[in-house]
């Protein structure tokens, strides 16, 4: 049997959402940080999980301009009352998951470190790239899980 919802119930699992079309240009990347900076504080998230969010949010634009072929990319922020979920999209030939290497921490080199601090700073992060089909990143920030 399908469970009723009530429609207390249903307001109270609302998301909201907001959805960009951003320039492919690292200016835009500052513009990306105060949005969801913005909405961050607004839902509630303290100062320090507003600087991770920044940073990682930062890192998948990075990519999605560096790595995309268009000169646009994609972001959705799903505003849900427990958590925050930014979705970055772009429109470049994507790559192969299971080939991008996790950094030598031991012998550190410049780049390839951008996944690795979106991985660190958010608390549930997945990936999605089909080679040839562009790459998406989702990356969910839960309200009170840093105390
Ligand atoms: N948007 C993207 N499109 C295609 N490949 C990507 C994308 N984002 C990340 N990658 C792949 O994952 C690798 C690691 O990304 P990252 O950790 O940000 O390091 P960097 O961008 O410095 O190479 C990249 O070198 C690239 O191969
Ligand atoms: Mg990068």
């Amino acid at each position: 049997m399908t469970p009723v919802i009530s429609k207390e119930e249903i307001e109270d699992r609302r998301i909201e959402s907001i959805d960009m079309t951003v320039p492919s240009k690292p200016e835009y990347v500052g513009v990306i940080r105060l949005t969801v900076s913005g909405i961050a504080n607004r839902m509630g998230f303290n100062v320090e999980e507003i600087e991770d969010i920044k940073v990682a949010v930062a890192e998948g634009c990075t990519n999605a301009i560096e790595h995309g072929l268009d000169d646009k990319f994609y972001i959705n922020f799903n505003i849900n009352n427990d958590s925050l979920d930014v979705v970055i999209k772009d429109k470049g030939k994507g790559c192969n998951i299971e080939e991008i290497k996790e950094p030598d921490l031991l012998n550190p080199k410049e780049g390839g470190l951008g996944l690795f601090i979106i991985k660190s700073l958010m608390d549930d992060v997945e990936f999605i790239s089909k080679e040839g089909n562009g790459f998406q990143i989702k990356m969910i920030k839960y309200l009170g899980a840093d105390i």
